[in-house]
């Protein structure tokens, strides 16, 4: 797999070795200017809108019931780490966006970062197949996707008042210090520390707890388990975990 998608780098450096690519990758310039690159052919970016759509129903009938009380006066705020191109963060923003309608008052921040600069720049822009989009209901995709005005386009994009709604920012769940300023109420981090090892996952893991406010929720894949694992969390649903200590 790894050999397949860094084959993509050696065509468009016109290299010819995989030692080659190696020499560059490690030389002056390629650590400067190539890491960039290895990283977005590497990563594997799958994702969709209302993935593991459970989670998003649990978000809005448990989760913002649950914090309703301490909400008040506040913002909710959510984190997609590993936001990939964009599809969790703009469904986050859907879902919220339906709530306020009904719960007078609520308000939310969305935050959503990535490793890769390719994948932040595609979910900036917003701009999706409409076969990507498929999996919004017909109203929601009416209400929050604008069609492309080129006839025969097979693209939509997110409407600007949702896509005002997220701030995409870079970061490397590798970092001593995720710099995140804010804690959070719930983080999805979906999907994510499937590729990395067990001790590595437990490391990000702290360090995500750390950025939850305590009573605050963290969602994984439902593919992850936390089992065996020190951390300030308790199960309370499938792929679901709530942060114990100094809880509200
Ligand atoms: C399979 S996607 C999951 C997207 C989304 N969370 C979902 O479940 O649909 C995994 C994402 O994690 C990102 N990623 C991989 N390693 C990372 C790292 N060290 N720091 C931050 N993001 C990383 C990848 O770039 C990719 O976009």
């Amino acid at each position: 797999m790894l050999e397949v998608r860094i084959k993509r780098r050696l065509k468009v450096l016109n290299l010819h070795s995989y030692s080659e690519y190696c020499a560059y990758l490690f030389g002056h310039e390629g650590l400067k200017d190539e890491i960039v690159h290895l990283i977005d052919v590497v990563t594997t970016n799958k994702t969709d809108f209302f993935r593991e759509s459970g989670h998003f129903d649990f978000l809005v009938e448990r989760v913002l019931p649950d914090l309703a009380e301490c909400l008040a006066g506040r913002h909710f705020t959510i984190w997609s780490a590993g936001c990939s191109t964009g599809e969790e963060p703009y469904t986050m923003a859907i879902v919220l966006s339906e709530y306020a309608l009904t719960h007078p008052g609520f308000r939310f921040r969305i935050l959503a970062t990535d490793i890769s600069n390719l994948v932040l720049a595609k979910a900036e822009l917003g701009v999706y197949t409409n076969d990507i989009v498929a999996p919004v209901a017909p109203l929601l995709r009416r209400k929050y996707f604008m069609r492309s005005r080129e006839p025969g386009s097979e693209k939509q994009r997110v409407v600007p008042e949702l896509r005002r709604l997220v701030e995409f920012r870079r970061l490397n769940f590798m970092d001593s210090d995720y710099g995140v300023a804010e804690k959070a109420d719930a983080i999805f981090c979906r999907n994510v520390i499937i590729y990395f090892d067990r001790p590595t996952q437990e490391r990000i893991l702290q360090k995500l707890s750390n950025c939850l406010a305590p009573g605050g929720y963290l969602f994984v894949g439902h593919a992850e388990t936390l089992h065996d694992m020190n951390l300030p969390l308790k199960p309370v649903a499938p792929a679901l975990y709530r942060r114990v200590d100094g809880g509200r």
